[in-house]
């Protein structure tokens, strides 16, 4: 079974759309296939401004929305990266590997660094420790957008790099990336990817809305004025991006699409894919809620796969450890 891993950030109440269709369908797809490890990336979010006890509450509520959207802790590995301290711990041995001028590159770090007051040596090695998350457990896959691409790039350049200095130690990941919803686009600026940082409160559509408040931010959605239902990523972007929606949740295709809506305009098109969309996401509220219901069994459910994962992580650790002549770990 090849290994699958991947990772999302605890920084918001709710994920949207664009992390759903971009990446955690897949994480739900892949367990039947593949040996998967998913986590909430605690770590990763205390490199911008944070609120312990927001960020605590945060964790809780993201994995009850992975779980509620599919993850099952049987037959995967749910943690919270903090939980595992191995991650670290390799990020700081494969921050040893990286070249200055390599982590200047990264195109995530420019755009996040130019939206803080203050920027973070945490923000600058972010993808650094990303690297280790992905490193610790010899990785096949990793189910990412698009804008993950680059930081799996580097994640790659570092394993070889290792592996050519010390001899082989780790697994050279590819990114899994799925074409057609690698990057969802905001509803309101359809030039730019969906994001929580979106200038306009429709623009981002979370998991956790309440179902009239989703059909309203398709229904308010930025399309062109040709009124034509047509897939046309350059000159129709933000029709384009409803059609690739509509194709994922709806289980159609874009050809099926156009066919379906030739002659009748945005109206029609819009309010159907409101329905698919409120029926497809609605449910995952009251599911949530459900597991965020008992606290201690859901505590217990994270600390189960934080144990799972370490068992793996920390057999990788003791490897790296050796090669670069440390001490093995006690
Ligand atoms: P994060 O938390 O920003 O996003 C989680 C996942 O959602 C994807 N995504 C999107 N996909 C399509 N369209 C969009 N508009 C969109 N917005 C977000 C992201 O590509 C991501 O897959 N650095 C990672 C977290 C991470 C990680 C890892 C991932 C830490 N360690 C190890 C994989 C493996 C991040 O910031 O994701």
């Amino acid at each position: 079974k090849p290994r699958v891993l991947s990772g999302i950030q605890p920084t918001s109440d709710s994920f949207h759309l664009g992390n759903y269709l971009g990446a955690l369908r897949q994480w739900v797809a892949l367990q039947d296939t593949a040996d998967a490890f998913y986590m909430v990336v605690d770590l990763h979010a205390i490199t911008v401004d944070h609120e312990p006890k927001v960020l605590h509450e945060r964790s809780r509520v993201s994995a009850a929305q992975l779980m509620a959207l599919g993850v099952d802790p049987e037959r995967s590995a749910l943690f919270v990266q903090s939980q595992v301290p191995e991650h670290p711990m390799l990020a700081w041995i494969m921050g040893a590997e990286t070249g200055f001028g390599e982590a200047s590159r990264m195109t995530q770090f420019k755009d996040k660094s130019a939206k803080q007051e203050r920027t973070t040596v945490g923000l600058f090695t972010y993808p650094i420790l990303q690297a280790a998350d992905i490193l610790l457990y010899q990785t096949d896959q990793v189910p990412v957008g698009e804008d993950q691409r680059q930081h799996l790039e580097l994640t790659r350049d570092l394993a070889i790099r290792f592996n050519t200095a010390y001899g082989q130690t780790f697994t050279v990941p590819d990114a899994f990336i799925v074409k057609e919803t690698a990057t969802i686009k905001d509803l309101a600026e359809p030039a730019k990817k969906m994001s929580k940082s979106s200038a306009s409160p429709r623009g981002c559509l979370y998991l956790l809305d309440e179902p009239n408040q989703m059909r309203k931010k398709i229904k308010s959605a930025v399309t062109d004025s040709d009124a034509e239902v047509r897939y046309d990523p350059e000159a129709k972007p933000g029709v384009s991006n409803l059609m690739n929606i509509y194709a994922a949740l709806g289980n159609t295709t874009l050809e099926k699409l156009e066919a379906e809506y030739a002659g009748r305009g945005y109206g029609d098109f819009k309010g159907d894919l409101a329905e698919v969309v409120a029926d497809s996401l609605g449910p995952i509220a009251a599911r949530t809620k459900e597991y965020l219901a008992d606290k201690a069994e859901l505590d217990r459910v994270l600390a189960k796969g934080a144990e799972k994962a370490r068992h793996v992580a920390a057999r990788t650790l003791a490897k790296a450890y050796k090669k670069i002549g440390f001490f093995p770990p006690v």
